[in-house]
């Protein structure tokens, strides 16, 4: 595809080549994210920052990842801080944003709402979330991570063993990461979920179309033995008809030390787009797997910001001209290491 001016609004527009692309991209700027050198490539240029559903590292990382490119930051947490609170349509508000904005990052509750919105946007327009559909961003983000630690292991993503574990019919990220593994050979794929929050058949016939292997589970043990990564997910409890419908599935499965030594690999990576829900009744992923050398959930967090700041760079090409604006850090910064 070409980034330059482009919507980012599924994975369904990438192919291998493009992640490559975008991966050498975010590899190029880790030096930046890690604060040992300062660019001001985007000096001048506008972001909206627009997140109608809760957010911490999806909009903070979105707004730190173009800012460490030198461009500043608009934001809008709430519809009632906005127009759409006065009757305004996600189009007008695209019309109107996008004179004051050279790219809009939107999340809204919405299935389709910011495909809706990016139609009648004159700039780039990046999906963070559109409801239970997608999640693009998060999906790099966990496909870089995912390649960082199979390297670490000697391995690549071809023939990678995945289990999804949680609420697989809700949730966006695994909605968007299946499809992007997809892209690689031979995918084994462990579906664990609620007998009734199981992977969208059309998702999961799509990866058997392609040739990869996907099971269900509905029992947490069975699913996670013999993989090589356990992405565990909350229940999109704010996805549910009622509260009551929502609890029915609090804490039904739940990853802790314990289980991980008795039922995985030594070596399996524990990611989770997070956040993990740690009240008492819920903790998906406990707390007393933070010391395990395999939780790879903030070096996923991390990597948020590094593949942003490589989306920012292609879709308003400037990759290229990065570290012609390059300078060294001035201030004291403990975060001298790459990540
Ligand atoms: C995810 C989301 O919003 O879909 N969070 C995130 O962006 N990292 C997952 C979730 O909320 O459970």
């Amino acid at each position: 595809m070409e980034f330059r001016g482009a919507h980012i609004l599924s994975v369904d527009q990438f192919d291998r080549a493009d992640i490559e692309a975008l991966f050498a991209v975010a590899d190029d700027l880790r030096a930046y994210a890690a604060r040992m050198r300062v660019t001001r490539v985007l000096q001048g240029a506008i972001l909206s920052n627009m997140f109608f559903e809760p957010s911490t590292r999806t909009r903070i990382s979105f707004g730190s990842a173009f800012n460490l490119l030198g461009g500043e930051v608009r934001e809008t947490t709430e519809v009632k801080a906005s127009s759409l609170a006065k009757g305004e349509s996600l189009e007008d508000t695209a019309r109107v944003l996008s004179g004051y904005s050279d790219v809009i990052v939107m999340r809204h509750p919405e299935a389709g709402s910011v495909a809706e919105f990016a139609q009648a946007s004159r700039v780039p327009v990046i999906n963070a979330g559109d409801g239970p559909n997608e999640h693009p961003s998060q999906a790099l983000l966990d496909l870089y991570t995912i390649a960082q630690e199979m390297a670490g292991r000697g391995k690549g993503i071809d023939g990678l063993r995945i289990a999804l574990v949680g609420d697989l019919r809700y949730g966006r990220a695994v909605h968007s990461l299946c499809k992007l593994l997809a892209l690689y050979e031979r995918i084994d794929y462990h579906l664990v979920s609620p007998p009734d929050l199981d992977a969208p058949a059309e998702i999961v016939q799509s990866l058997l179309r392609r040739g990869h292997r996907a099971a269900a589970y509905h029992d947490l043990e069975p699913g996670i033995h013999d993989v090589d990564i356990l992405y565990v997910t909350r229940t999109q409890e704010e996805r549910f008809a009622s509260q009551a419908q929502a609890n029915r599935y609090r804490g039904l499965f739940r990853l802790n030390q314990a289980i991980y030594t008795e039922h995985c690999q030594p070596n399996t990576v524990i990611m989770h787009p997070l956040p993990r829900d740690s009240r008492s009744a819920a903790r998906e992923l406990d707390a007393d797997l933070n010391e395990n050398p395999n939780l790879a959930i903030f070096r996923q967090t991390d990597n948020g910001v590094i593949v942003r700041m490589a989306i920012f760079a292609l879709v308003l090409d400037v990759a290229g001209a990065v570290h012609d604006h390059a300078q060294p850090v001035t201030w004291y910064t403990a975060k001298r290491t790459p990540a």
